[in-house]
């Protein structure tokens, strides 16, 4: 079958190698792709993400079985269901769905409603509310912006001072929904569940992002700097509970609620004191996470997505070395950064991905925040860590910074 593949970061360069291994899949096409994905798709970069038509007409003409949607922005805009109209299959939840993702007060409600362990939370609906609301609430507090924010739109503030600037950055204007939340603190960690309905499947290996652009969690939040799989720290039971307490009602909730989801739904969970609570809710894939958790997967990306669909039993296997993931992203990501640095020093492996470069004669040059991501794999994840920073290291270029503490937590625990 042709499956189609929408995006063009990491996770979609991801996306598109697993499933042009797989037996099922002849043929990847990837919009708008990026160049390092030309040995493993199709690459139609002259079509635009949000090209919603165009991409339909693509798919039709190309006799598309299977869409898979990396980004969350398409799938929020109804890409989704613009392509199921045309007849086409989607891997990813159509525009009401997604909300679960693209409104930060919508999430909030349905978990209130269902019982689904989460911060506690108001929203407001103004700034005038808003500078109300931080005179005397409980500090630490955290604003989260409704909409899609790309990771950017959370604010931790630790003062009341802080609170109250927060609410500056995030009101240029008087109007415009925030959800302020309790601040939670433990562990967080990323459930990747297929969801079909009120039919749910976690996969029964987590990763852990690194979101703080700096070591030792320092710095603004990113889109993640790294990832690393499995996290031996977070047992065996807190997966377990992880899936009844949240998974299993929360597909449950989407599909009384009239919005049934279908795709990957990640949960952003952090493990409290009280166990495990959402912090976020997305759409689709976590970006680095599916670089780290696809690279682990062993068996068939594209059968899984068809043992959903027909709600059969999905078994997940993974290979039994560990998996480190180091971004090397743009200096001054995730503030202003320059473009058109030139990159050198990497191998398309099928263990490199690619977010930021483009092709300029016959050199990479940068082209976004995140560029690249190298992976180790190794028998413990020190060993993997070991292997990614060797990748890491041989990669030469004046524009790129990285994190040097990747899956040190875990390494903690290993020792
Ligand atoms: P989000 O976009 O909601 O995932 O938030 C980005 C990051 O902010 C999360 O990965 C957490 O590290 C942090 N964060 C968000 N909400 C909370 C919370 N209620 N308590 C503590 N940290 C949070
Ligand atoms: N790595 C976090 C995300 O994809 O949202």
């Amino acid at each position: 079958m042709k499956v189609l593949v929408i995006g063009g970061g990491g996770r979609e360069h991801v996306l598109a190698h697993k499933l042009n291994q797989s037996e099922l899949v002849d043929q990847v096409f990837a919009i708008p792709g990026n160049a390092a994905m030309e040995n493993v798709a199709e690459v139609h970069s002259e079509i635009a993400e949000t090209a919603h038509d165009e991409i339909v007409e693509f798919a039709k003409a190309h006799d598309v079985e299977w869409t898979v949607v990396g980004p969350e922005q398409p799938l929020t805009e109804g890409l989704g269901d613009k392509l199921r109209q045309a007849g086409v299959k989607v891997f990813g939840p159509g525009e009401k769905a997604a909300q679960i993702e693209g409104s930060k007060s919508f999430a909030k409600r349905i978990m209130e409603k269902y019982g689904i362990p989460t911060a506690e939370y108001v929203e407001v609906d103004s700034k005038s509310e808003a500078l109300k609301y931080v005179e005397d609430c409980k500090i630490p507090v955290v604003l989260k912006k409704d909409g899609l924010a790309a990771g950017k739109g959370v604010i931790i503030a630790m003062t009341r001072e802080e609170a109250k600037e927060a609410v500056e950055t995030l009101y240029p204007e008087e109007n415009g929904k925030v959800v302020f939340e309790e601040f939670l603190e433990g562990e967080e960690y990323s459930v990747m569940t297929f969801v079909n309905g009120d039919y749910a499947v976690p996969f029964d290996t987590i990763a852990q992002d690194h979101k703080r652009a700096f070591d030792g969690d320092k710095g603004p939040n990113t889109g993640g700097m790294g990832a690393y799989c499995p996290v031996p720290h977070i047992s065996e039971d807190v997966l377990e509970r992880t899936n009844a307490e949240i998974a299993q009602p929360i597909a449950k909730a989407m599909q009384e609620e009239g919005y049934p989801f279908f795709g990957v739904l990640y949960i952003g969970a952090i493990l409290t004191d009280e166990g495990p609570k959402v912090i976020e809710f997305n759409a689709r894939f976590g970006d680095p996470e599916a670089q780290v958790l696809l690279t682990r997967l062993e068996s068939d990306l594209m059968q899984h997505i068809l043992d959903l669909e027909e709600r059969k039993p999905i078994e997940y296997k993974w290979k039994d070395e560990a998996v480190v993931g180091v971004m090397l992203a743009s200096k001054g990501y995730p503030g202003s950064y320059e473009k058109g640095v030139k990159v050198s020093g990497f191998d398309l492996d099928g263990q490199t991905f690619v977010s930021g470069l483009k092709k300029e004669d016959d050199d990479y040059v940068t082209s976004g925040g995140r560029v690249i991501l190298v992976i180790g794999e190794g028998k413990t994840v020190s060993e993997a860590k070991s292997n990614a920073y060797k990748k890491a290291d041989g990669i030469d270029s004046e524009g790129l910074f990285y994190r040097r503490d990747i899956s040190d937590k875990a390494i903690k625990h290993e020792a």
